[in-house]
């Protein structure tokens, strides 16, 4: 039985390419006009009293142990241990809509919806599952992929992870994106995930592939599909390569087609390097799509935040408000950025020094936090063991064939010593 709420926003949907696209969950959730709304009310109109809210007040104001609040001094009662609002801090939200246009100019001027606060670029790709994919329906990503894609697909969504093979030669594999669209516009709807910079591979498509990209996704569209387009951009701006695209493919497909809706997941989590934060956005945007269409989409995504984790963290929204209010803040995150790109250089100089490697071969790379050797003649596992029981040194193997090397996490004068291991064990073991 589908309670009215929830059918009030179906119908709203129905009228966009996201009807076709709600999952059974999806159709099902709503925003209940329960505690929080009747509180939110409250806190407007509650001059007297407000004895809405399950938090312990003195004052007006939430109380505060004096143990807590002593880690925290520069933020206020309210600002440390306040529940946040469903959808996350108001002025946050605000905050991060206006710099997504800044960090994407080709934004200005279309319409998008506020970002909406989740706990980590994780929870929002979860809650996109619930939303968006039925048992059995197909959520399309690159091979490789982040691990925890199938995890939620499979496992958590009992749906079905399928991939395309994301490099050849040195390049997106644009023809084997273009046929598995094709393919699957036939069945009338597409979810498909593009994350950039990628993890594993640290790759981003050069500004030529990021327009080929967006014509085949607007083809699979005028077919007939209604395609939705999941851009993953935890890692966006650490591009180190002059023609890679510098903006997200988000701002492109905001509205590249009315049958189109991309939908940003990001947050400060990699950008800010503030990955225990547990803050994340997911923003929404599609050619056609209203004020009325946005709130409509927000109420689901409130309904399974409230039925999930209620809200997210206060203390991370609190100071990322204030770091994004400093002036400072620019500087700082281009001086990390700078030494990440400076690690990438020398793990760039090493690999391209062993161009026909017969063991190893880099997957394309050329931003990001990662980079990945494509075992060619031994197991990835094997050589990953090996790496850790006679070097100490640590590695991902991602599948048989793919050893992932987070750059990010390792200092600029140990990467030549960690490669040379690498490539020794690699050897040896070829050897043995
Ligand atoms: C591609 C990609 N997306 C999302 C995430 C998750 O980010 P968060 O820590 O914000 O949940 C990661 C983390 O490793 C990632 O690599």
């Amino acid at each position: 039985m589908i309670h009215a709420l929830a059918q009030e926003l179906n119908t709203v949907l129905d009228n966009t390419a996201l009807g076709p696209l709600l999952s059974d969950l999806g159709r099902r959730m709503f925003f209940p006009k329960g505690i929080i709304a009747q509180s939110a009310e409250a806190k407007e109109s509650g001059r007297t009293a407000n004895a809405t809210i399950g938090m312990a007040c003195m004052d007006g104001s939430p109380v505060t142990l004096p143990s807590i609040q002593k880690h925290l001094p520069f933020l206020t009662g309210p600002e440390a241990v306040a529940y946040a609002p469903t959808a996350g801090n108001p002025k946050l939200r605000e905050m991060w809509k206006q710099k997504l246009t800044e960090k994407n100019p080709s934004l200005a001027g279309k319409n998008f919806s506020l970002p909406i606060v989740v706990p980590g670029l994780t929870a929002g790709i979860s809650y996109l599952c619930d939303l968006f994919i039925s048992e059995n329906d197909v959520l399309l990503a690159g091979d490789p992929s982040w691990d925890n894609y199938a995890l939620i697909i499979k496992a958590r969504r009992n749906a079905q992870f399928l991939q395309f093979p994301m490099f050849s030669g040195k390049g997106f594999n644009l023809d084997a994106f273009r046929a598995v669209m094709n393919e699957e516009s036939k069945m009338g709807k597409i979810r498909v995930l593009l994350n950039f910079p990628q993890n594993p591979s640290g790759y981003s498509p050069t500004k030529t592939e990021a327009r080929e990209i967006c014509s085949i996704i607007y083809n699979a569209a005028q077919k007939g599909a209604s395609v939705m387009v999941w851009c993953d951009d935890a890692y966006f701006g650490l591009n180190y390569e002059p023609e890679i695209e510098n903006e997200s493919l988000f701002a492109f497909l905001a509205d590249i087609h009315e049958r189109v809706v991309a939908v940003k997941i990001d947050g400060p989590t990699k950008e800010d390097y503030i990955w225990g934060f547990r803050t994340g956005f997911l923003t929404f945007a599609g050619k056609g799509l209203t004020e009325e269409h946005y709130t409509a989409l927000s109420k689901k995504v409130m309904g399974i935040i409230r039925s999930s984790v209620s809200c997210a963290s206060t203390p991370s929204q609190s100071i990322m408000i204030k770091a994004l209010e400093n002036p400072d803040l620019k500087n700082e995150k281009k001086a990390l950025r700078d030494m990440l790109e400076r690690r990438y250089r020398k793990v760039r100089s090493f690999v391209d020094a062993k161009e026909g490697h017969p063991i190893l071969e880099p997957l394309p790379f050329n931003s990001g936090y990662f980079m990945s050797l494509r075992c060619k003649t031994v197991s990835a596992e094997i050589l990953r063991r090996k790496l850790l029981s006679s070097y100490g040194i640590g590695t991902i193997a991602i599948d048989n064939e793919t050893l992932r090397i987070a750059f990010s996490s390792i200092d600029e004068d140990s990467i030549d010593t960690i490669y040379k291991a690498i490539y020794k064990a690699a050897e040896d073991l070829a050897n043995e």
